[in-house]
């Protein structure tokens, strides 16, 4: 059995998540998701929309999905892969190189990330249209 494995924050659950998520779950059998806490993802300065536990519920209701586990730091990675004896850690393009040193435990894989959307993105569209409907309703008062 070929196990994969990715990380990833995964907020606002996207297209270009799904399909980085089919495409990893694609190399192998089996797909682990290391999905970053609330606490770690304050160290990255990263701040989610949906917390851990609802994060959690939606990945672990996409079919290519078959275990999540919690992403608590940097450092984790070479125990978590040898831990669940993974044969592919896999990431979207944006971290080529970054993970390279892993290379001594298992392969890895950088793939070309979806064109266009980020959970970014959907939060700064999400605050232009607050923005404009704000604007709006100031007219119309
Ligand atoms: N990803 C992807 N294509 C996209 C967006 C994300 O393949 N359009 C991949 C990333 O490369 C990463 C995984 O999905 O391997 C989780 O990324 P995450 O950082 O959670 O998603 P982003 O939408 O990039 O979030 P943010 O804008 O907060 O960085």
């Amino acid at each position: 059995m070929k196990i994969i494995i990715t990380y990833g924050t995964f907020d606002l659950l996207h297209y270009g998540h799904i399909n980085l998520l089919r495409r990893a779950k694609n190399m192998g059998d089996y797909l682990i998701v290391g999905l970053s806490t609330d606490y770690f993802n304050q160290e990255k300065g990263k701040n989610s929309y949906f917390n851990y536990d609802e994060r959690k519920q939606l990945l672990e209701s996409i079919r290519y999905v078959d275990l999540v586990i919690p992403e608590n730091s940097w450092e984790q990675k070479i125990k978590d892969l040898e831990e669940y004896k993974v044969d592919i850690f896999v990431m979207g393009d944006d971290w080529k190189g970054k993970f390279d040193y892993l290379n001594e435990f298992c392969e890895v894989r950088y793939i070309s990330r979806t064109p266009e959307i980020s959970t970014t993105k959907i939060k700064n569209e999400l605050k232009m249209i607050t923005l404009k409907n704000n604007e709006m309703s100031l007219r119309v008062e």
